[in-house]
């Protein structure tokens, strides 16, 4: 299993005093060092944390691969057009939200995502779309050609039982199977952290998890090459 960092919340970091430090670019190029497989960055509609620079400078200097999370919305779609990323990871957007809050409703948005996924590959760049473990999500995923989807853990990290913990993680691990007997490639991520993330490992399907806010936030307290090296060992070893 792959691990990409999300780094958008070193730039919410930077961003709070208006000033140029933590920067997310540099934050990324050691998160590179330490052995992180991946950056990625949500480049938003309002720009609050991750902005063009960012991701125009991470493009040109990062040597692993650039995941753009983004809307399918035509100004963000120019952008990765221009700067290719190597993934463009599509997620619903809300101004009002602190986070992305869940999937995306592929059934209801056909048209519209079929479109930018077309659009997408016209300029070689692989799309994966962010959705609940959902088989008619993962399906219609599929019928408009995506190529990867990112499977929302979002629930399993926040469930309040125990017992809806396991239920979710089985919707998951069906998702995932499902998915990939389909032949879509199986990203997962949010909310995944240090406690929960064990797991995930015994998901076969899976082949990358994006991380965020918990590596970020650990790095605080002991340093960006414990925190990244710890969640690598996490990811890399399987518990059975
Ligand atoms: N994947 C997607 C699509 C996301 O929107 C986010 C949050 O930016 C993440 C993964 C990472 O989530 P977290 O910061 O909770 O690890």
């Amino acid at each position: 299993m792959k691990f990409s960092l999300n780094v958008d919340h070193v730039a919410t970091l930077r961003n709070a005093r208006g000033e140029t430090q933590p920067d997310p670019v540099t934050f990324a190029l050691m998160a590179e060092q330490f052995g992180v497989d991946g950056i990625v960055v949500h480049l938003r509609e309002d720009r609050r944390h991750i902005n063009d620079r960012d991701v125009r400078l991470l493009r040109e200097l990062i040597t692993t691969k650039l995941d753009l999370e983004m809307a399918a919305e035509d100004e963000i779609i120019k952008i990765a057009c221009e700067l290719q990323p190597e993934l463009a990871t599509l997620v619903p957007e809300k101004r009002q939200e602190l986070t992305t809050e869940g999937g995306l409703n592929v059934l209801d948005n056909l048209e519209r995502l079929k479109d930018t996924i077309q659009e997408l590959h016209s300029y070689n760049i692989p799309v994966s779309l962010f959705i609940e473990p959902d088989i008619n999500q993962i399906d219609a995923s599929a019928d408009i050609n995506a190529d990867i989807i990112e499977i929302h853990t979002g629930n399993y990290a926040n469930a309040p039982t125990v017992e809806e913990m396991i239920e979710e993680m089985e919707r998951i691990r069906t998702a995932a199977k499902h998915a990939k007997r389909i032949g879509l490639g199986v990203n997962a991520g949010h909310g995944l952290n240090y406690n929960n993330m064990k797991e995930f490992t015994l998901i076969d399907e899976i082949d990358e998890v994006s991380i965020g806010q918990a590596v970020i936030a650990r790095s605080i307290f002991v340093g960006i090459e414990k925190a990244i090296k710890e969640m690598s060992q996490l990811i890399n070893t399987k518990i059975s």
